[in-house]
């Protein structure tokens, strides 16, 4: 019989949670789940195995209650971190999240060193780069999940004015996951459809405005927390790829190792999962306007990493 394949999740906030029920209800995994309070996790288990026994779909579920627990993950997810409150930027979690991911990313390198590692704790891709730096390991092993989520947004804004049947509008977004990201109407389409044949530039300029603040519109809805029913939706999708094999084009923050002219820097593109994790990044021809606008992002990244090195590591 195959081995049932395992995903840890630390970190059983709103995202890990929610995340935890999505694989839960809709895959064979095993899943483990790890919060700093143990009863939280368990309850939430607790919960979720009931829940998987209405219908068909019995999963096997786990709290972590020691480091040992993540030894055979195939996939860990960390959501694990304080979230953005209102007025916060998503980089003035910074140090303190920097902290939390380089601790589990140490009981990572002890337990599981062959798991394939995908952040999901802000500020994103300042965190993939701690966690690379912390575990040494190869950077293929250890991605960030942002880009499915924004495109996500992107795409449900295009909804809101084509209102199209679901699931034919594709939307990158690439760049870091802050106020610069990089939305790509260009690359945009309703079923191949350019976005430009459909709407006007005053609405594409809208629908870009709107996805770069997504995050905090819903910030400032809640007033005490992040959004995280689409970023655990966007994760699960991410998580799915990734144990599928499925060699899907998703944008996810890997580092960069020459790729788009840059080095030794953590942003969001389009790359090709599978079960090695990032297994190819794809670099998309992007015009001067674009190319303007991901450097933008990337110095954006690039001031968080320097601070991490300089103060931290
Ligand atoms: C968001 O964009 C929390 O970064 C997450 O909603």
């Amino acid at each position: 019989m195959e081995r049932v394949k395992k995903v840890g999740i630390i970190g059983a906030g709103h995202v890990g949670s929610t995340l935890a029920f999505i694989l839960s209800a809709t895959t064979p995994y095993e899943i483990v789940l790890q919060d700093k309070d143990k009863d939280r996790a368990r309850g939430m288990l607790l919960d979720m195995f009931q829940a998987s026994c209405i219908g068909v779909n019995f999963t096997k579920l786990g709290v972590i209650a020691s480091p040992k627990d993540l030894q055979g993950c195939d996939v860990i997810v960390i959501t694990a971190g304080s979230p953005r409150l209102p007025g916060m930027s998503r980089s003035d979690l910074l140090f303190a999240n920097a902290k939390v991911v380089s601790e589990i990313s140490n009981h990572i390198k002890e337990n599981a060193p062959e798991a394939i590692v995908v952040l999901v704790t802000n500020p994103l891709d300042a965190m993939v780069y701690t966690a690379l730096r912390e575990t040494g390991f190869n950077p293929r092993q250890i991605l960030g999940m942002a880009g499915v989520l924004d495109s996500a947004r992107m795409a449900s804004f295009i909804f809101d004015k084509i209102r199209c049947a679901q699931g034919q509008i594709v939307a990158p977004v690439m760049g870091g996951h802050g106020d610069d990201m990089v939305p790509l109407p260009r690359f945009s389409t309703v079923n191949g459809v350019p976005l430009s044949e459909l709407l006007s530039q005053e609405e594409i300029d809208e629908i870009i405005e709107r996805t770069k603040n997504a995050g905090a519109e819903i910030v400032s809805c809640l007033k005490n927390g992040s959004a995280y029913f689409a970023p655990a939706k966007a994760t699960a999708e991410v998580v799915r790829a990734i144990m599928s094999d499925s060699h899907k084009i998703l944008p996810c923050a890997t580092l960069l190792q020459g790729e788009y002219g840059y080095t030794n820097v953590v942003a969001g593109v389009p790359v090709e999962l599978g079960i090695n994790g990032v297994e190819k990044i794809v670099e998309l021809k992007l015009n001067e306007v674009e190319k303007k606008q991901f450097d933008k992002s990337i110095q954006s990244v690039l001031i968080l990493i320097n601070e991490l090195n300089k103060n931290y590591f």
